[in-house]
């Protein structure tokens, strides 16, 4: 059945509030990505966000909070040092797993005993959790499989049509989800890279390790997300990593794909022309280019490239988390 998604402004937020507290889902701009949001204790709505999303089952998602009262009707039990890194990095790009209380369904944790929490800096998903009065659960508001939402035009794309509203917030800020901590074990684990670092959690906990293992499909992970391909466009994602001679190695890997008939576009952040080739410049920080990484993959897709070459960068601070998506993403990863 589809539906008629309402397109609202900022200035709206109440009108998608109402939806909320009705049962009804919409998507919202934080500072990372868009999600597609339902109220965190009503099992009927989330399972509509599942649906619209086409999301497997086992995939528990993130609730979103704007107080640490919520915090404490969610969490079981909120270990001392969750309590530091909320305290820290709240509001902001940083999701604490802990464990649930039973009034948490299990339609959000799939199954699991433990739920992921986050409160958003953006204004408007803040505002429009306060005003629905109740905890939003929300993953990103792409379709699953597809890159996640850096712009309420993705999120329309994706879901018009299966969402009750969109709320047009413009450009996400940093482009890239949020980190994910499991604090629930004796050594608190990075489950996800993101733009608050293991080094920033580490001067702030101690030693925490952080989740970097290869994934095969059906193998049993800590994250059920992990084990999907994720964030990948149609075209075929070639990811060079970084090294010395990483420009003259595009610019070759560029060259022959390109006699070998494929239309290729190359993303990097170096100035690296190559004739007869598209090329985007991401822009020269690593934030620029993890902001604009996920909109150059759906335009490449619209604008029918089928083979995106992209440069890899070096695997510290942000650059772990950039690297740990674009690997996700990419069917080769080569020197
Ligand atoms: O920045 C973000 O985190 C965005 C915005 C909308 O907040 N949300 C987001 O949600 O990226 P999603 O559903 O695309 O990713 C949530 C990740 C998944 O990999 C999921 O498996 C993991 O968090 N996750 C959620 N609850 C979990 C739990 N209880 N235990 C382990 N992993 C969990
Ligand atoms: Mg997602």
């Amino acid at each position: 059945m589809k539906k008629n998604t309402k397109i609202l402004d900022p200035s709206q937020v109440d009108v998608a509030a109402e939806i909320i507290r009705k049962g009804g889902i919409v998507a919202f701009p934080t500072e990372t990505v868009y999600g597609l949001g339902a109220d965190a204790l009503n099992d009927k709505a989330i399972k509509k966000v599942f649906k619209a999303k086409k999301r497997p089952l086992d995939n528990p998602v993130i609730v979103h909070i704007s107080s640490l009262e919520q915090l404490k009707s969610l969490a079981e039990r909120i270990p001392h040092k969750a309590r530091i890194l909320a305290d820290k990095f709240w509001p902001g790009p940083l999701t604490i797993i802990v464990r649930k209380k039973k009034e948490v369904p299990y339609s959000v944790t799939a199954g699991l005993n433990s739920v992921a929490i986050r409160m958003p800096s953006n204004e408007i998903a803040r505002e429009l959790i306060e005003r629905s009065g109740t905890p939003i659960a929300a993953p990103s508001a792409n379709l699953s499989g597809k890159p996640s939402p850096t712009h309420h035009s993705h999120a329309i794309e994706d879901l018009k049509g299966r969402a009750d509203a969109i709320i047009k917030g413009g450009e996400t800020e940093i482009g890239l989800e949020s980190t994910v901590i499991d604090m629930t074990r004796t050594i608190p684990t990075i489950l996800r890279p993101g733009k608050i670092t293991p080094r920033m959690i580490q001067n702030q906990i101690g030693f925490v390790s952080v989740y970097n293992k290869k994934v095969k499909k059906d193998s049993k992970v800590p994250s059920p997300g992990m084990k999907y391909r994720h964030y990948s466009p149609k075209a075929q994602v070639i990811l060079v990593r970084y090294s010395q001679n990483q420009k003259a190695r595009i610019r070759e890997l560029a060259s022959s794909l390109k006699k070998e008939g494929k239309k290729i576009i190359v993303l990097s952040r170096q100035d690296i022309r190559i004739k007869g080739i598209k090329r985007i410049l991401l822009g020269d920080s690593i934030l620029d280019m993890s902001r604009k990484v996920f909109r150059y993959f759906r335009e490449a897709d619209k604008e029918g490239y089928d083979t995106i070459l992209i440069e890899g960068t070096m695997e510290t601070g942000l650059g772990l988390a950039l690297m740990n998506r674009l690997k996700r993403a990419a069917s080769i990863v080569t020197k």
